[in-house]
């Protein structure tokens, strides 16, 4: 592999337990052919020996801002000119709040304002630092200033939890490092601040449905259920801030959502039906998180109905399977479907993937007296893909955090099947259990 070549590269290591990946990350990148200068925060040597990275880069490394010593032998402005890029991995929260508040009390803060050269990080920490308010917005703030992301991967964690936090596996960083190189040099994207930020669903349209829908009795009266949409709309939202372009059919419900997101309102599983399907033509990835009506009335009556019997008879009739028509178009999306089950959740989970020709399902356990999943704030998921390949349990948390394990999880399928497809070959990728 030679897609290095001539690239300096900075490779700055941070302090967690992911840190000791990075000595086999610094070995890939001089195996693609660069030249590697470590530079490791104070954090990090708790955690990994300075002697590892200099035995595998043959070079010093640079651990201290205010060393005369070191500062004569290559000073930190001549490290600053020297990288091509610098690439930050692992990224602990402290240092992605660091960086974008442009301390330079350190070595590596210090570099990353002396340095034109592009900045590449890899967050790595325990998944509810990485969904903390704080972390979100400090990676915002650096994202909006053009650092260039390698988004944390899902799976278990060195601290016991399973999430979104993992470093990803060295290979995988080289090579979405390499690939994010060659989309730049390619010209995809502009230079300073608006090329490409590496977002998983860079470009991928997503369609939407969130929330109930209301079948009309008569004019006062109608058949629904609990959905409340929260989950739904906190999909959409993580999918914008995941890069995509979003289109969400809403039944009633009393949320608001970002003006990126094209919002559809509608009322009755017929509606919303026929929204899906116009949209779904030109989306890459469905999610039906909509709790939809199975029924709607024969007949709605054009007067309210008066309580005059005992007993009333209502006639329902089936509605469309939103979720089944969009799997059964000719060219259809990604399709994922949401099932809220109070009992086998896996077996019926598995039996709806399967029915419905579905890429992938997220299963939630609705009878559970401390999730009660509708109204709630939090939920937690069990995801399961086509082929039986795979299961990840995505723990209880605020349903934003959740939102953006499982579209992590989309993204990783749908590049998976990208490449599958590209090599015509239908290897399936299980997830690693290494710790971090
Ligand atoms: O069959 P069941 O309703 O349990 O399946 C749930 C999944 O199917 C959810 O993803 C839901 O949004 C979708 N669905 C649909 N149209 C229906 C009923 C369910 O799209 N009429």
């Amino acid at each position: 592999m030679s897609e290095l070549n001539n690239k300096n590269i900075l490779l700055g290591v941070t302090g967690g337990i992911a840190a000791y990946k990075s000595a086999i990350l610094a070995r890939r990148l001089i195996d693609s052919g660069a030249t590697v200068r470590v530079v490791m925060t104070q954090g990090a040597q708790a955690f990994i020996q300075p002697m590892t990275f200099q035995a595998l880069t043959g070079n010093p490394v640079h651990t201290s801002l205010l060393d005369a010593e070191a500062e004569a032998a290559m000073g930190h402005i001549e490290l600053a000119r020297w990288a091509d890029l610098i690439l930050i991995a692992p990224a602990s929260a402290n240092t992605l709040a660091r960086l974008a508040h442009g301390l330079a009390d350190d070595l590596l803060g210090t570099l990353c304002l002396a340095t034109d050269a592009p900045l590449y990080v890899a967050p790595a920490m325990n998944r509810l630092m990485w969904a903390h308010a704080a972390t979100v917005h400090n990676c915002q703030t650096l994202r909006s200033r053009g650092v260039n992301f390698i988004e944390p991967a899902v799976g278990a964690q060195a601290c016991g939890e399973t999430g979104s936090g993992r470093l990803p596996e060295p290979e995988d960083i080289r090579d979405q490092l390499i690939g994010m190189l060659q989309g730049v040099n390619a010209g995809q994207a502009p230079a300073n601040g608006e090329q490409s930020m590496g977002k998983p669903l860079n470009s991928q349209h997503l369609l939407i449905t969130a929330g109930p829908t209301q079948e009309a009795i008569d004019p006062v009266r109608y058949i629904s259920n609990k959905s409340s949409g929260k989950m739904g709309f906190a999909i959409a939202e993580a999918a914008v801030n995941l890069g995509a372009k979003v289109t969400l059919i809403a039944g009633p419900v009393s949320l608001s959502c970002s003006e990126s997101i094209k919002r559809i309102d509608v009322v009755t599983a017929e509606q919303m039906h026929n929204a899906a399907l116009k949209t779904a033509k030109d989306s890459d990835v469905f999610i039906s998180v909509a709790a939809v009506s199975d029924y709607r009335l024969e007949k709605i009556e054009d007067k309210k109905i008066k309580k005059n019997d005992e007993q009333m008879q209502l006639t329902l009739i089936r509605n469309p399977d939103i979720l089944k028509s969009v799997s059964e178009m000719e060219d259809r999306p990604f399709c994922v479907g949401f099932a809220a089950e109070t009992n086998n959740v896996r077996e019926h989970a598995l039996g709806k993937l399967e029915r419905k020709s579905l890429d992938m399902i997220a299963a939630n356990h609705v009878a559970q007296a401390n999730n009660p999943v509708f109204g709630s704030d939090t939920n937690a998921l069990d995801v399961y893909w086509a082929g039986n390949e795979g299961h990840t349990h995505i723990a209880s948390a605020n349903k934003s955090v959740v939102a953006h394990a499982l579209l992590e999880l989309v993204a990783q399928r749908l590049a998976t099947n990208v490449l599958s497809s590209a090599a015509n070959n239908a290897a399936a990728t299980t997830s690693s259990s290494d710790p971090a």
